[in-house]
């Protein structure tokens, strides 16, 4: 009969379920990367810990390396089998206080399973968030080499890229000459000392550094975009007042989402595209990446957002792959290899679905092909962020489609996405629509099924003739109040509620 084991893993704060089905049992954990489950660290032995399954039975082995394997309350000893059953604790420490454990593995559940050959699964319960002591390291080497004490994965990210040092009771750090630069609190900076609260960027990482400690979360997603407050305010052309054309918009878009932003014509759609790609900043408000403050930060963030604008800007006389050659021989690191440039830009032409037309010409290709040859541009730099403006008008109703499976795809990866669109037949395909009335005003925010039952409508193109209306658009600016999509913002932001008081109130 199939069962699985569920095992919690816990390392520092971040706390990991996998579930191990006994089709595929024996799972061997330890540093060699033959194991099933690689333990990178030096405390582990290269085969630490066996776990089996045997007619329903599932057992701990100790592989006999030098560092011992913790169960329950004692080591065991090498070779040595023992019953795993709920509660169970497995550590690997040497000390034997289980409370200084760098890491565990709890059996949550053992249990029957449907089938025999279901797949390992695993579920992040919360961000892989990592820890760095520099203090004890002295020196911590950041780049894309092998030999880094961080090693990041980007194109972007230089072999060397930056280092932080702990020298005379100072810690500092220092870019090591990098293409894409080192930035402190927003700035770029070749040598600066730290302080506590310190923000380091590189390429599409971020580290946050206190107390002697490098923080930083380990996998790369897509960034989290917190709008609290915005406005933009214009001189009116025609009557010299100011004139809000974003009025007060607040909203959280979670990391990894695909989000839709509509509204009619003149809504204020492309004016709040650029107060959060910072090409025209908001007057009043703030724009936060990650939950930090975009204001003084921008150019550390402008690595990782990508911005696909309503008209292509590329050379008709390439071919694809050349067109996109030279982009990343600009966007990602000087000292990467021409193999590391020619897998980047096949990676590329991978993720937009353009294998095969790698010699056309971009003259040749249709108005959707070259679309995606300008996302294909932006996928270079990795962003984590990324805006396309209406990058569907003109495009016939079957590229509508493959474009929005497409960013579906690209937010499922390692990207956030936000697009303006004036097409509604395949919202269905975005995790959140964010509705824009005229002036600016945040009118619905949240899943494409509630749409039509929020604005009462039976057709969602009702909804853009409501919202010409000024008294339905403050109508359905307080109603967006209520929604909790509004109240989770809030208890991050409360001077979001503030502001929504203040409104009501008008
Ligand atoms: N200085 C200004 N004075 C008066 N109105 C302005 C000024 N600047 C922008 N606007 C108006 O702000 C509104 C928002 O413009 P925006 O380009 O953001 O709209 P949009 O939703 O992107 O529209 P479209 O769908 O047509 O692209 C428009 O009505 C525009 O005319
Ligand atoms: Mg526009």
């Amino acid at each position: 009969m199939a069962s699985e084991i569920v095992l919690l893993i816990t390392e520092r704060r971040s706390r990991q379920h996998i579930t191990l089905p006994s089709g595929k049992a024996p799972y061997r954990f330890g540093r060699s990367p033959e194991c099933e489950y690689v333990l990178r660290r030096n405390n582990v032995g290269d085969r630490q810990f066996t776990i089996r399954c045997q007619n329903d039975l599932w057992t701990l082995e100790d592989e006999g390396s030098a560092v011992g394997t913790w169960y329950n309350n004692r080591y065991i000893h090498a070779g040595e089998r023992c019953p795993l059953q709920t509660g169970d604790l497995i550590g690997l420490d040497t000390n034997g206080d289980i409370s200084t454990q760098e890491i565990t593995f709890r059996v949550e559940d053992i249990r029957k399973a449907e089938s025999d050959n279901a797949d390992v699964r695993r579920e992040q319960d919360t961000g892989a968030l990592r820890e760095v002591d520099v203090r004890k390291k002295r020196r911590v080497l950041i780049g894309r080499g092998e030999d880094c004490d961080i090693q990041l994965s980007s194109d972007r990210v230089s072999r060397h890229h930056c280092e932080v040092v702990y020298k005379n009771g100072r810690f500092e750090v220092h870019d090591l000459g990098s293409t894409n630069g080192t930035y402190l609190d927003g700035h770029r900076v070749s040598a600066a000392a730290l302080e506590n609260g310190s923000v380091i960027n590189v390429p599409t990482q971020v580290f946050a550094f206190t107390g002697g400690l490098l923080h930083y979360h380990e996998q790369q997603s897509g960034i989290s975009l917190e709008l609290v407050n915005v406005y933009k305010t214009v001189k009116d052309r025609n009557t010299g007042k100011p004139l809000n054309i974003v009025d007060g918009t607040s909203l959280a878009i979670a990391p990894n989402s695909f989000v839709v932003l509509v509204g009619g014509s003149g809504a204020g759609k492309s004016s709040l595209l650029t107060c959060i790609t910072g090409s025209a900043p908001c007057t009043d408000g703030k724009v936060m990446f990650d939950g930090i403050d975009t204001k003084g930060n921008r150019n550390a963030f402008d690595a990782v957002v990508g911005y696909v604008p309503q008209k292509d800007i590329m050379h008709e006389n390439l071919t694809v792959e050349q067109s996109l050659s030279f982009t990343a021989r600009l966007r990602i690191a000087h000292d990467a290899t021409r193999t590391e440039i020619r897998a980047a830009v096949a990676r590329a032409i991978a993720a937009v679905d353009l294998a095969g037309r790698e010699k056309t010409l971009i003259s040749n290709l249709s108005g959707g092909q070259k679309k995606r040859v300008s996302i294909a541009m932006e996928l270079l730099a990795s962003p984590r962020l990324l805006i396309l403006d209406e990058p569907t008008s003109g495009l016939s109703p079957d590229l509508d489609r493959s474009m929005m499976e497409l960013c579906r795809k690209l937010s499922q990866e390692n990207c956030t996405v936000l697009m303006v669109t004036h097409n509604m037949s395949n919202i269905n395909l975005c995790d959140k629509i964010a509705f824009l009335g005229v002036g600016g005003v945040l009118c619905y925010y949240g899943a494409p099924e509630g749409l039509n039952g929020y604005f009462d409508v039976a057709l969602t193109s009702d909804i853009f003739e409501k919202l010409r209306d000024p008294a339905q658009i403050e109508l359905f600016r307080e109603k967006y109040f209520t929604t909790a999509e509004f109240n989770e913002l809030v208890t991050q932001f409360p001077e979001a509620a503030q502001e929504a008081d203040k409104r009501c109130r008008k």
